[in-house]
């Protein structure tokens, strides 16, 4: 069985991109790949954070991944913390990333262009710890959004730089993207991605928000004078950005098929229809999310998850370790 990894960062509420661009992709590919899904907690502190927040943040992201049908049985679900390997080979690819290459990384260039004062090192250094956290595992795909691309690019280079010096380390990795949805745009904005530092708050769509609120955020979305429901990402981006949303909620449904249906249509009529789409998937989740609260059943699942996780990346961050000449007993 093939193995694929992937994480979240809940720096806050998970959105409906996280789920069409990676959560939902997680649960499908559960069957048939070996799959290995964490929180990605220590990369939530590369920006500030209020400790009581992020906690919760966290709690509701495992119950999310769960409530999204993620199954315990099948994926090994943990947090990041609760496997120190991480950070641990995090510094060592770091030691192993140059910085021209961190210099090229979009996210931190973008926060830097945008005149953000107090940028941290985490932040800075963060795709060498991501680089850990894939390789650690050995996985043969990463399942992510468009956005995270070039650090799964950036992987494979550190990766095969360091199998060059070292011998053979590291499984080279494949990113996984999907087709449609890999980039869902900011609904009040959609020249931007949907995003969980949306201070407006009009833009994304949390997974835990009230079906009423998103019914709304979804009504106003921002469209375009044309009155045409037709899939034109360049000169229609709002209304391509919801017919995504609508083809990924159901199954991949065709643009063609969507266009099709809303022909001589408004738009009033065509996003009435993308929020029950909608509605009806936040529905499920959120009276899955409270019984999963609940049962009380998160502590167990974690423990679980990281012993099965440190089990496949204590070996491995000792290979590496001995490799590059730093354990000096032969255990
Ligand atoms: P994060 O938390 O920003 O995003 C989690 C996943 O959601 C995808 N995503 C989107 N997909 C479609 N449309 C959007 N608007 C959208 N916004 C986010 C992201 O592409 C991602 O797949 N660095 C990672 C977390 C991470 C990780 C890893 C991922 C840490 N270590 C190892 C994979 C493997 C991050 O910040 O994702």
């Amino acid at each position: 069985m093939k193995r694929m990894l992937s994480g979240i960062k809940p720096t806050g509420q998970l959105h409906l991109g996280n789920y069409i661009g990676a959560l939902s992709k997680f649960v499908s590919y559960q069957d048939e790949y070996e799959m290995i899904a964490f929180i990605a907690n220590l990369h939530c502190i590369t920006v500030p954070q209020d400790p009581q927040e992020l906690k919760k943040n966290l709690h509701d992201c495992v119950a999310l991944y769960l409530a999204c049908g993620l199954d315990p049985k099948k994926a090994t679900i943990f947090l990041q913390t609760d496997v120190k390997e991480h950070a641990q080979l995090g510094y060592i690819m770091c030691c192993h990333t140059y910085m021209g290459e961190l210099n090229r990384m979009t996210q931190f260039k973008d926060k830097q262009a945008n005149g953000e004062k107090n940028l941290s090192g985490g932040l800075y250094t963060y795709p060498a710890l991501m680089a850990a956290d894939i390789l650690i595992y050995d996985p043969d795909y990463v399942p992510v959004g468009e956005d995270q691309k070039q650090h799964v690019e950036l992987t494979r280079d550190v990766a095969i730089r360091m199998n060059h010096r070292y011998g053979n380390l590291f499984k080279i990795p494949e990113p996984l993207i999907p087709k449609v949805g890999a980039r869902i745009m900011s609904l009040s904005d959609p020249s931007k991605k949907m995003s969980k530092s949306d201070l407006t708050n009009k833009g994304c769509i949390y997974l835990l928000d009230d079906l009423k609120t998103a019914r709304k955020k979804i009504m106003s979305a921002k469209t375009d004078s044309l009155g045409i429901v037709k899939y034109d990402p360049e000169n229609q981006p709002g209304v391509s950005n919801l017919m995504q949303i609508m083809s990924s909620l159901s199954g991949n449904r065709p643009m063609a098929e969507i266009e099709q249906e809303f022909a001589g249509r408004g738009y009033g009529d065509f996003k009435r229809a993308v929020a029950d789409v909608v509605c009806a998937e936040l529905e499920k989740i959120q009276a899955r999310y409270q019984e999963i609260v609940d049962s009380g059943m998160i502590d167990d699942v974690l423990r679980e998850g990281a012993e099965k996780a440190r089990s496949m990346a204590a070996p491995k961050l000792d290979l590496v370790q001995k490799a590059i000449g730093m354990e000096i007993t032969a255990h």
